[in-house]
């Protein structure tokens, strides 16, 4: 991103964005450790508030280089993670695989990468209704992230074809994957919060006994 890119967004968009995600991180900030990846970091709030309140070492990688911050940032081609076997003490995903049409491969990747835990941030629907309030929440968003594009303020690369999961379909993927749930909770951003979040935990290695 240019630098005046950079200026626009970090002056236009950044101090709610890094609000939002300290809010989420704090859902799981007691798992976040060592060298961390952020799947896509986007415009990287997680990573800084990682970097900053944990001191982690968070790396980004996305399909679209929209990272502001200092941490370090890899665009991929969506499909193979630039990295070695269990090479990450956490991976992390905050509300990017549902933009994925293909699911069993990217989670395989995030799999593959992670010595261990993952965490995994979600809309999750429940009814009917949250699943409309998800799409239309989603569109609004994509067209004004489409819009930042055509102006050349922002590079979105994802838009208008959304892959949203209840509850039990994402734990049928953790379980297609031979993973072990250690936390698997709702998200409270705010009063405003109509569709539901989840915060899941999940492991290679089953829970130490108690
Ligand atoms: C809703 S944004 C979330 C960004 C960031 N995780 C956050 O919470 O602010 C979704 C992000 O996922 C990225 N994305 C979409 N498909 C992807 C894929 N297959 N692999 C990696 N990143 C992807 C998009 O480019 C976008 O940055």
């Amino acid at each position: 991103m240019s630098a005046t890119k950079h200026n626009w967004f970090e002056k236009r968009i950044m101090p709610g964005q890094l609000d939002y995600s300290g809010k989420i991180l704090a859902s799981f900030r007691d798992r976040v450790r060592g060298r961390v990846l952020d799947f896509g970091c986007g415009v990287g709030a997680m990573m800084e508030c990682m970097r900053t309140q944990t001191g982690a070492a968070p790396v980004g990688v996305d399909i679209a280089h929209n990272n502001l911050w200092s941490s370090p940032f890899v665009r991929f081609d969506g499909q193979t993670l630039p990295f070695k076997d269990a090479s990450f003490d956490l991976v992390t995903e905050i509300f990017v695989l549902h933009h994925s049409p293909i699911l069993e491969k990217n989670f395989a990747e995030m799999v593959r990468v992670a010595k261990n835990e993952l965490v995994l941030v979600e809309d999750v629907w429940t009814n009917k209704q949250n699943r409309w309030w998800l799409h239309r929440n989603h569109v609004i968003f994509d067209a004004f992230m489409v819009a930042l594009t055509w102006l050349g303020l922002a590079e979105w690369k994802t838009g208008f074809k959304y892959y949203f999961r209840d509850r039990d379909e994402w734990l049928e993927l953790f379980r297609r994957h031979g993973l072990h749930v250690l936390e698997d909770r709702e998200l409270h951003l705010g009063p405003g919060d109509i569709v539901l979040h989840r915060v899941f935990v999940v492991a290679k290695n089953p829970p130490p006994a108690a």
